[in-house]
């Protein structure tokens, strides 16, 4: 199929906010939830969070736009879509590479995200069972279980399967009935629960304590490791560099406004992240509890302490379906961009689509399941970050998240900045919105600021910089 011309019959969203929730459903995932909370506490706060909130601004937001523009354009996802735009400008087809490799990380992503998410499903069955009071309250005890947990294959293959069923279940009714209805239930649920959450911690009190940590910056804790990881993260968060909002935005209506609805995202996203941390640190910070492997925060220090308060066995069982729904709504993301090449590029009917690279990512998946030996396997797993050397699964999340993630973006943004003319990009950004009085700034940002940032991301994994 050489050359596709954009369809007039590509499915749509129901509305704006049908795109909304979808793709903030794909940014806020296991990253805001799990990651970024962590990772701000092994920064020492505020000035990490400076960082990050800059590097939310200044490359993570002008990327969002040009994957958005991209997909939009094109009405194709990341093959189609650098396969059509790529034609007549240098490189050529050697552009479709761009897109071959978002299909790649998103196969390999979600083959060892669906693992993680898979942990919650698990915890959210201990929690409603009665079983994870009795476990909480013995800290050591808790992370006995974790670690029988993880490294028991049938247990680890079972919720891994079990989510990636999940998320087949949803991809397979395609983007109307089945992504944007599963988004508009499950966004607005995770939001009333992160506000019950935060509600609740207002009064617990290590509150005070928690906001100073995340608000107030203090720049001598700033490593230059913590910048390029405040960097990659702002990538990882929003679910750039893949194609995920690319193949989101092809799906997007004409009259639907881009800068709009990509502000929107971005925001929704830092928000639910700086809400996860004020609620994560205002728990931890109530009882004098020790953190040494702040990975494991969210499975084997947070029961300890939510059952030290009122109301613990509800509370820990929202949060873990909190986490279950977000977790959910990236993962059906990724799928769509596998899913989407094979029936955009194979001609693939959409539920032979879903069933055979879902169930093929599922079936690789396993490896990832079966390589978590023990918890310390588990203290060497980023979501992104630092070189591991955790097995498949750690060796996977390293090659996407410190490759392919910023190589992606780093391509897309030279692509969108210096190969569209100005024109084509200030055309499809005004369409639906009306005058862009930012598009200047954005067009700077994504010749300049963005590969430049990503350009020292990839310099410094290449010079084999630790994140630290
Ligand atoms: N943004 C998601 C998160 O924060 C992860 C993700 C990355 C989803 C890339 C899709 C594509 O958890």
């Amino acid at each position: 199929m050489e050359n596709h011309q954009p369809n007039n019959e590509r499915a749509q969203w129901g509305s704006r906010l049908g795109f909304i929730l979808a793709a903030a459903g794909s940014a806020v995932g296991l990253g805001n939830l799990w990651k970024f909370p962590y990772i701000t506490y092994e920064n020492g706060g505020g000035a990490f969070v400076l960082v990050y909130l800059a590097a939310i601004v200044l490359v993570g937001a002008p990327i969002m736009l040009g994957e958005i523009l991209l997909g939009r354009r094109t009405q194709l996802g990341p093959v189609g879509a650098f396969r059509f735009l790529g034609r007549d400008r240098p490189g050529g087809r050697a552009w479709v590479g761009v897109g071959i490799l978002g299909v790649v990380t998103g196969f390999v992503i979600l083959s060892y995200y669906s693992v993680v998410a898979g942990w919650t499903l698990r915890y959210i069955v201990l929690a409603l069972s009665g079983k994870l009071a009795p476990l909480a309250d013995d800290p050591a005890a808790l992370q006995t279980f974790f670690g029988t947990f993880l490294s028991n294959p049938w247990q680890q293959t079972f919720f891994h399967l079990s989510f990636m069923a999940a998320t087949v279940g949803v991809v397979y009714f395609g983007v109307g009935h089945g992504i944007e209805r599963a988004a508009k239930v499950l966004m607005p649920i995770l939001f009333v629960i992160l506000l019950a959450l935060l509600f609740y911690v207002v009064w617990t009190p290590g509150f005070p304590r928690a906001v100073a940590f995340i608000f107030r910056p203090n720049f001598s804790e700033l490593t230059r490791g913590g910048v390029l990881e405040a960097l990659g993260h702002s990538f990882f968060t929003l679910s750039l560099g893949m194609g995920a909002m690319l193949t989101y935005g092809s799906y997007m209506k004409k009259r639907t406004s881009i800068p709009k609805a990509a502000l929107t995202v971005c925001v929704l996203d830092t928000v639910i992240a700086v809400m996860a941390c004020i609620i994560m640190f205002s728990i931890i910070f109530s009882f004098d509890i020790q953190t040494t492997k702040s990975s494991t925060i969210l499975f084997t220090t947070l029961p300890v302490v939510f059952f030290k308060l009122p109301g613990g066995a509800v509370i820990s069982a929202l949060f873990y379906v909190l986490v279950a729904f977000a977790a959910l709504t990236s993962t059906i993301s990724l799928l769509e961009v596998v899913a989407s090449y094979a029936i955009d590029e194979l001609g693939w009917a959409r539920r032979k689509a879903t069933l055979i690279m879902g169930g093929s990512i599922a079936l690789f998946g396993i490896l990832n399941a079966l390589s978590l030996g023990s918890v310390d396997s588990l203290s060497k797993i980023n979501l992104i970050g630092r070189p591991s050397t955790a097995g498949v699964f750690g060796t996977l999340d390293y090659l996407a998240s410190n490759w392919f993630l910023p190589v992606g973006g780093f391509l897309i943004a030279l692509f969108v900045g210096w190969l569209l003319t100005k024109n084509e990009t200030l055309q499809e950004l005004e369409m639906g919105h009306g005058r862009m009085k930012t598009f200047g700034v954005w067009r700077f940002l994504i010749r300049f600021a963005a590969p430049l940032a990503v350009g020292a991301i990839i310099v410094s994994v290449i010079l084999g910089a630790e994140y630290q």
